[in-house]
């Protein structure tokens, strides 16, 4: 399992940057962070960067591949006007351009998008949930899909709301869960493990004086 990171504020990138694979960001993302996707594109390196294509995706993701060579263009499975971006998918596949079909709710979507050759297919885990989907036995069938499938296709989770829906998506194999900062946050901190360090560093700082002590 891979972590990448679901947010659109560089100094979380840096801070994180020794447990993520990848990062993951959309507009709604980009309008609470208040960031801008040059400089997140700068601090990722060469790491994976998805980038949301809107308005008219095809010009959007073209713009965004030739702009910033490397980064993957998130193309949303249904247009909001009606319709579906499969067509668009394939063809920006075919150029080489690597896709994550996103905003996914179904093994059905996920079948469709990789049989269109995205090269990641995104499921939001709260979003299903929110609508009384369990998304751990969905994650389990998308999986075995693209495994039988032999797909260069990777399952990535997003939607994360809790460490929960972190060890859930781990615990049904997914290939990538794209983690919010405050989330990756509570993961990282124990009560226990602060109590624990602050013990042995009192007791070295006692042990400290006692060798002091003794040597004189
Ligand atoms: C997509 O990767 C994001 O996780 C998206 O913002 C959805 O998250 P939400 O359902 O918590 O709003």
């Amino acid at each position: 399992m891979q972590i990448f990171l679901d947010t659109a504020k560089v100094d979380e990138i840096r801070k994180w940057k020794s447990v993520i694979a990848g990062v993951t960001t959309n507009p709604s993302i980009l309008l609470k962070d208040g960031g801008n996707i040059y400089d997140l594109c700068n601090e990722v390196g060469n790491l994976p960067i998805s980038l949301e294509a809107c308005g008219d995706f095809k010009t959007d993701a073209i713009k965004y591949s030739q702009e910033i060579p490397g980064c993957n263009i998130k193309i949303p499975l249904l247009r909001p006007n009606g319709g579906h971006n499969l067509d668009l998918i394939a063809e920006l596949s075919d150029q080489n351009i690597d896709i994550n079909c996103t905003a996914l709710f179904s093994l059905s979507q996920v079948i469709l998008a990789t049989k269109a050759g995205a090269r990641y297919v995104s499921l939001f885990y709260g979003r299903i949930a929110d609508e009384g989907g369990y998304p751990g036995n969905m994650i389990s069938d998308c999986m075995d899909f693209l495994m039988r499938e032999d797909a260069d296709t990777e399952l990535i989770i997003g939607s994360i709301r809790g460490v929960g829906d972190v060890l859930d998506s781990t615990n049904h194999d997914a290939d990538i869960i794209t983690i919010p900062p405050a989330i990756l946050q509570k993961m990282v901190s124990h009560a226990y493990s602060r109590e624990t360090v602050q013990m042995f560093e009192r007791d070295n700082e006692e042990l400290q004086k006692l060798s002091k002590v003794e040597l004189k």
